[in-house]
């Protein structure tokens, strides 16, 4: 499978240039996601977040006309994830759906993933484009959740400055990735030492109005559901009255989860990590 080949006839597939200008994307962006609380320069952010690699990153355009972007693969190359690629985002503009356009996409990213030397795939699917990464032979690896609860605003005061992904002696309860952690502008994210330390840390960013915890971390002995529980409890105290506080990467059906949709929390996402060998692809 070529880049340059015409896939279905009336498009093709090409790496993303390394000074790509991005607003042709944003706009596919902004048309198959929908607007959400995007501000400017989300895009750029996003691509910092999650280690995008634009010779690893696809779109795609309709051959013979001025080139409008009708589907990409953004594709990262976590420090986190060695020897893997990983997907930050995947969509078609919804008029070129069901036409081959998101097969190509993905071909063409394990082409280009393969010929860098890299023994897998993942992407992150969700509920609606599970059954498509599935029939192009992607295996489900993990499942998790979002979870929402509305701040408490109970306690002001100066917040804590943002500590290392890894803390000695914790372990994560859940997360998202330590290159988004350390990719976040130091001005928008923090950690709370929960009780000062002895109940956990959570490291949280600012998303606009809402607090992300992009990681929860237990101290030793302490991983049971209740100390789980009394963690994101004190990560809601802070956050401000009523501030959407997200606690991404839970692990799916975990008691500990099960107990936090018990106390309040509502699951707003599910996330579902596919994966696909590559040795096979060159
Ligand atoms: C998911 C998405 C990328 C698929 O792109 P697409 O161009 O419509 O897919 P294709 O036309 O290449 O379809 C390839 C195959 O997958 C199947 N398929 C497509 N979407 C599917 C879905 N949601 N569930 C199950 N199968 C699906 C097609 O029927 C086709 O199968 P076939 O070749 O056996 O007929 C597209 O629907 C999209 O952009 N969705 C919104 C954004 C999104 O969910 N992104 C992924 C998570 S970041």
């Amino acid at each position: 499978m070529s880049g340059d080949r015409d896939a279905a006839g009336e498009i093709r597939a090409r790496g993303l240039a390394a000074r790509e200008d991005l607003t042709a994307l944003e706009a596919t962006a902004r048309a198959i996601f929908g607007e959400g609380e995007r501000r400017p320069g989300w895009l750029a952010r996003k691509i910092r977040r999650e280690a995008v690699v634009p010779g690893l990153s696809v779109i795609v355009f309709e051959v013979g006309r001025p080139e409008v972007v009708i589907g990409y693969a953004l594709v990262g190359q976590p420090v986190s994830l060695p020897g893997v690629a990983r997907t930050a985002g995947v969509g078609v503009l919804p008029g070129w759906r069901g036409r081959g356009v998101g097969r190509l996409l993905i071909a063409e990213v394990r082409r280009l993933a393969a010929a860098a030397g890299l023994a897998g795939l993942e992407v992150l699917a969700d509920g609606r484009s599970r059954g498509f990464f599935a029939g192009l032979g992607l295996r489900e690896r993990a499942a998790s959740w979002t979870l929402l609860a509305a701040g408490l605003g109970l306690h002001a005061g100066p917040r804590g400055r943002a500590r290392a992904w890894e803390q000695a002696g914790m372990s994560a309860f859940s997360e998202w990735l330590a290159e988004a952690w350390t990719g976040t502008p130091e001005g928008s994210r923090w950690s709370l030492a929960i009780g000062g330390g002895a109940g956990g840390v959570a490291h949280v960013s600012a998303e606009g109005r809402a607090w992300l915890v992009q990681r929860l971390l237990l101290p030793p002995r302490a991983s049971g559901a209740a100390a789980v529980v009394r963690a994101a409890a004190a990560v809601r105290a802070y956050a401000p009255r009523g501030a959407p506080t997200l606690l991404y990467g839970c692990p799916a059906g975990a008691p500990a989860t099960a107990a936090l949709l018990r106390g309040g929390w509502s699951r707003v996402q599910e996330g579902f990590v596919m994966r696909a060998e590559l040795g096979d692809d060159l």
